[in-house]
C-alpha cells in the first residue's frame, strides 16, 4: 500500500547548494569549501544511497554524517520537533534510533504506531529538521530496553530459540522486520524519505554463522528493495552489510586498524559512541567531556565519515520500558540530558567539533586519512614513539594527537605543542588552532537552575491498593512463572494461597526461588510483613531469603499468605536458548514448610492491582474508588495511591521543551508515578553507592554518593496542562514524607 508522500518539496536549491562555495576566512589563509550533502539537499525527491571506501554516497557524493541516536519511545510527539532541532543546530545532520518491537506489538499481530510509538512521526519530525535517518531495526536492541525490545509473548512459541537459525525465531523476526520495513517506506530515500541505512540484528556475538548468513540473504533478497545499505553493529557482520563500532574510542581499540585489513572495501561507521546508563543503586556516573571530544576527533582524523553518539538524548524510560535494574532516566550525561535541557560543556564543545568537521568534510573526504608519528619531548630530546601523531589532510587541516595518559611537547613543523594527555587539537595549514578537545574554559557548565512549582504540600489524597479482590484469578499447584500470566501488560502479580501455620516464630524464614531485578512484597492475612529485592541488570535465578515476624500469628491456624512479585525490568541481554522469566519460578518454603503442590491449597494468580484494573490514575477512572482525604494515614503504608492536583497556570509558560518541569521525587520511596493517565517510569529514592574502582566502561567518575540514585521525573510536555493536571503515585513500599513531593522546573539560565 502506498501512502500519500507528506514531505514538504521546497524549491530545489540544491544545485545552488552545489555550486555555492563558502569562503572560510581564518587568519591570513583563505578556504574554499564546497558545502557538504545534507538531506535538505535532497528533500523530496527520490535519491540514491551507495559507499565507497571512505563514505557513504548520496548520489554519488560522499557524505560526512554526524549524527546522534534519539529513541523515539524515549521521548514524546511534543518534544520530537524540539529535539530534532536542537540536533540540527548543535551540528547533526543524521539521528540514529533502533525500533522497538514490544511497543509495537504488545499482541501477536496488534500493531500500534500510536503516541510514542508513531514512528513515522519521528520520521516526518527529523525530515522536517533537515535531517537523515540510521535505522536500527534489529529487532534485537541492545538498548537497556525491556527485554532488549522483543515481546514477552515470544516465551511462548514453541521451540523458539531467540537470535540463532532456528525456524520460528527467523519467521517471527522477518514478519517484523518486513512489517517495518512496508511502513516505514514512504521514508525510505528512494521515495525522498530521509532514511539512508538500515540495520539488521544488532551487536551478534554468538557462533551462529547459519543465523549471520541468514540475516545476510534477508538483507540481498528481499530487504534489497530498500535499496539502501544496511549495517550489523559490533560483532559478527554478514558479507552483504557494512560491519560498523560501536565503543568508547574505535581508534584507540585497534578497530580502525582491524577494519583497514578485513574490510578495506567498506567504509568506516561509528554507530555507538557510548555514553552508557544509571542502574538503580549506583551513584551517578559521568564520562568527561574531553575524553568524548578526544574520541570524536580522533574518530574523524583516523578516516570515520559516520559517527553517532549514543545516546545524543537518551530520555526517559517512561511507563515499564527500562531494562532489569536500570533507572528510569536514561543516558543522562551524555550531549542533552534526558529532561531536554543542554549538557554543558559537553553540548557547545562537541557542537563546534560538529561544525568544523562538517565545514571541512569535503577536504576530508577527498583523501584517505594518513598517519605521521610525531616527535614528543622525553625531558632531553626529540624521540618518536607510537602514541603521538599528525593526521594530516592537505591543504587545510592537520589533527594532532596525543594517545599517551601524559602531557607531551609534540613536535611539529619546528613548532612545540603541548598535548596533554587523551588530547587532540586541530590546526590550519597556518598553525592556527581551530579546536581543542581538553579546552572548555569559554563554555558555562551551570546552564540551568532548578525552582520549585508547586510550594508546600500537594492536596494529596490516599486509596489502599486491596490485598484481595474479585479480579479473574488462574489457579494452580505451584506457583507460575509472572509473563506467561501478565504477557507483561502489567510489572505487578499477586501470588495468593492458604497456609496453616506450623510454627510462628519471630524469626520465620522465606525462601522463594525467583529471579534477578524483581520484588517480593509479603502479606499474611492482610498484613504487610516485610519485602525482597534484587536489582541487578542482569539476569538469572536466585533464592530470595528474608526473615519475618510471626509472632502475631497463631500456630495451627490458617491464614491468607500473600506474595506482591514487582517485576523490575525484563533483561536485554538476549542471546540463543536464553529467555528472562519474572516472578516465583520454582519453589517456596515458610521455615522447611514447603509450599507448591498441595490440591487442598492451591496457588492463585491475580494478573496486576486493582488500581490498574480500573485506571484511577486517568480522570475518567478516578472516581471508581472512594478515595480518603485523610492523606497523613496512607504515609509508610505500603501499596498505597496517592492522587493530587496541581496549576501551572501561575508559571510563566515559556517552551515547557526548552525549560522542562519535573516531579521531585523526594519523600516517596519506590512505585510508579502518573500524570494525566501518563506513566512515568519507575521511581525509587535508593540511595547511589560510589564504588572503589573505576566505573565501567567509558565512564571515568562517579558523583552524587550516597545522594537518591534519581530524584527528578521527567514530565513530556505534552502530558501537561495549564490548569488541574492530575498526579497520582503508587509507591508500593510506602512512602515515608509524601508531602515533600514536588513540581519543579528546570529552567536554562544562557
Ligand atoms: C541513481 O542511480 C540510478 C541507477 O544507478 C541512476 O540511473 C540515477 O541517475 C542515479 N540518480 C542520481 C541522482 O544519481
Ligand atoms: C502518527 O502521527 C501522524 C501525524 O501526527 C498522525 O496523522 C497519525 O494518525 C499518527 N498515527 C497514529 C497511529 O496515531
Ligand atoms: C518442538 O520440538 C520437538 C522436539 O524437537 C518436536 O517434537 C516438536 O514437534 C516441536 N514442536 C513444534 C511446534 O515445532
Ligand atoms: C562471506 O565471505 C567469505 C569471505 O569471502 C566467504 O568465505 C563466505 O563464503 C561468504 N559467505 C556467504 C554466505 O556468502
Ligand atoms: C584509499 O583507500 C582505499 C582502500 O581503503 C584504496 O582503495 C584507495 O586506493 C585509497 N586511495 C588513495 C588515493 O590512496
Ligand atoms: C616543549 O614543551 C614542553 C612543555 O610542553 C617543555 O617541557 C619542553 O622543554 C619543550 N621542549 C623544547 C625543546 O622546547
Ligand atoms: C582556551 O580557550 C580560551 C578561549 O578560547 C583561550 O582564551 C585560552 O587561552 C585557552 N586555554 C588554553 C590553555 O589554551
Ligand atoms: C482460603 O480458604 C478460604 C476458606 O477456607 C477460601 O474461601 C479461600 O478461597 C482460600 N483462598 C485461597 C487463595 O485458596
Amino acid at each position: 500500500m502506498t501512502r500519500i508522500q507528506a514531505f514538504s518539496t521546497k524549491p530545489s536549491n540544491t544545485r545552488m547548494h552545489w555550486l555555492l562555495l563558502i569562503y572560510v576566512c581564518l587568519g591570513f589563509l583563505t578556504y574554499v569549501v564546497t558545502s557538504p550533502v545534507t538531506y535538505e539537499n535532497v528533500r523530496g525527491t527520490p535519491y540514491n544511497v551507495s559507499y565507497d571506501p571512505r563514505a557513504i554516497t548520496i548520489n554519488g557524493v560522499r557524505t560526512m554524517l554526524i549524527s546522534g541516536a534519539i529513541h523515539y519511545p524515549r521521548s514524546t510527539p511534543g518534544m520530537w520537533p524540539y529535539i530534532m532541532k536542537m540536533a540540527k543546530n548543535q551540528g547533526l545532520n543524521t539521528v540514529q534510533t533502533y525500533v522497538f518491537w514490544n511497543i509495537h506489538e504488545q499482541k501477536p499481530g496488534v500493531f500500534d504506531f500510536s503516541g510514542r510509538a508513531n514512528l513515522s512521526q519521528f520520521l516526518q519530525d527529523a525530515a522536517d529538521a533537515g535531517l537523515f535517518v540510521n535505522l536500527r531495526i534489529g529487532p534485537y536492541v541492545c538498548a537497556e530496553w525491556n527485554y532488549g525490545g522483543l515481546p514477552a509473548w515470544l516465551n511462548q512459541i514453541p521451540n523458539i530459540s531467540f537470535r540463532s537459525n532456528n525456524d520460528p525465531w527467523k519467521t517471527a523476526m522477518r514478519t517484523f522486520v518486513m512489517k517495518i520495513i512496508e511502513y516505514v517506506n514512504p521514508y525510505l530515500a528512494k521515495n525522498g524519505g530521509p532514511i539512508i541505512l538500515a540495520q539488521i540484528e544488532n551487536e551478534y556475538n554468538g557462533n551462529d554463522q547459519a543465523y549471520v548468513d541468514w540475516c545476510g540473504s534477508l538483507v540481498t533478497n528481499e530487504l534489497s528493495s530498500t535499496q539502501i545499505p544496511w549495517i550489523m553493529c559490533n560483532g559478527h557482520a554478514a558479507n552483504s552489510t557494512i560491519e560498523t563500532c560501536n565503543s568508547c574510542n574505535c581508534l584507540d581499540d585497534g578497530w580502525i586498524d582491524s577494519h583497514h585489513k578485513n574490510s578495506p572495501d567498506k567504509p568506516m561507521l561509528f554507530t555507538e559512541n557510548e555514553g552508557w546508563f544509571q542502574q538503580w543503586g549506583d551513584a551517578f556516573a559521568i564520562r568527561t567531556t574531553a575524553d568524548v571530544a578526544y574520541s570524536v576527533a580522533e574518530w574523524f582524523a583516523g578516516g570515520g565519515s559516520y559517527h553517532s553518539y549514543y545516546m545524543w538524548h537518551g530520555g526517559n524510560n517512561y511507563g515499564r520500558t527500562a531494562a532489569s535494574g536500570i533507572t528510569t532516566i536514561y543516558a543522562d550525561d551524555v550531549l542533552l540530558h534526558a529532561d531536554g535541557t543542554p549538557n554543558e560543556p559537553k553540548y557547545t564543545q562537541l557542537s563546534r567539533l560538529q561544525h568544523l568537521i562538517s565545514n571541512y568534510a569535503q577536504v576530508l573526504l577527498s583523501q584517505n586519512s594518513t598517519r605521521t608519528p610525531l616527535p614528543y619531548w622525553d625531558g632531553q630530546k626529540w624521540s618518536t614513539g607510537t602514541q603521538q601523531f599528525v593526521y594530516s589532510y592537505p591543504p587545510s587541516l592537520h589533527f594532532i594527537s596525543n594517545q599517551n595518559d601524559n602531557t607531551f611537547g609534540v613536535l611539529f613543523r619546528n613548532k612545540n605543542i603541548s598535548m596533554t594527555g587523551h588530547s587532540v587539537r586541530i590546526f590550519d595549514d597556518n598553525l592556527n588552532l581551530l579546536w581543542d578537545s581538553t579546552n572548555v574554559s569559554d563554555i558555562r557548565s551551570d546552564n540551568t537552575e532548578i525552582f520549585p512549582i508547586v510550594i508546600g504540600p500537594l492536596e494529596w489524597r490516599t486509596w489502599s491498593e486491596p490485598v484481595t479482590s474479585n479480579l479473574p484469578v488462574l489457579t494452580s499447584l505451584y506457583p507460575t512463572e509472572q509473563l506467561k500470566i501478565t504477557n507483561d501488560e502489567t510489572i505487578y502479580l499477586w501470588y495468593r494461597r492458604n497456609v496453616t501455620l506450623t510454627q510462628t516464630q519471630s524469626h520465620t524464614l522465606v525462601r522463594v526461588e525467583t529471579r534477578k531485578a524483581n520484588a517480593l512484597l509479603f502479606f499474611l492475612s492482610g498484613e504487610y510483613l516485610g519485602e525482597f529485592d534484587n536489582h541487578d541488570h542482569s539476569q538469572g535465578s536466585l533464592t530470595a531469603t528474608i526473615s519475618l515476624d510471626l509472632s502475631a500469628f497463631k500456630p495451627n491456624q490458617q491464614y491468607l499468605f500473600e506474595i506482591l512479585s514487582i517485576s523490575l525490568g525484563i533483561d536485554n541481554g538476549i542471546w540463543e536458548n536464553n529467555f528472562d522469566y519474572k516472578g516465583i519460578v520454582g519453589n517456596i518454603w515458610l521455615n522447611d514448610q514447603l509450599l507448591v503442590n498441595d490440591e487442598t491449597n492451591l496457588w492463585e494468580h491475580q494478573k496486576g492491582l486493582i488500581g490498574e484494573y480500573f485506571q484511577i490514575y486517568t480522570e475518567q477512572g478516578s472516581s471508581k474508588v472512594e478515595w480518603n482525604t485523610q492523606w497523613t494515614k496512607g504515609i509508610n503504608k505500603p501499596i498505597t495511591w496517592f492522587q493530587a492536583r496541581f496549576n501551572l497556570d501561575h508559571i510563566v509558560r515559556e517552551d515547557l521543551n526548552v525549560n522542562p518541569i519535573l516531579l521531585d521525587a523526594r519523600g516517596l520511596n519506590r512505585g510508579h508515578a502518573f500524570i494525566n493517565g501518563n506513566d512515568l517510569g519507575l521511581y525509587w529514592l535508593l540511595q547511589g553507592v560510589c564504588h572503589d574502582s573505576t566505573p565501567c566502561c567509558c565512564q571515568q567518575a562517579q558523583i552524587n554518593c550516597l545522594e537518591p540514585t534519581q530524584r527528578y521525573y521527567h514530565i513530556p510536555s505534552d502530558w501537561l496542562m495549564p490548569e488541574n493536571n492530575l498526579l497520582t503515585i503508587f509507591d508500593d513500599l510506602g512512602a515515608p514524607s509524601p508531602g515533600s513531593v514536588g513540581i519543579v522546573q528546570r529552567v536554562v539560565v544562557a
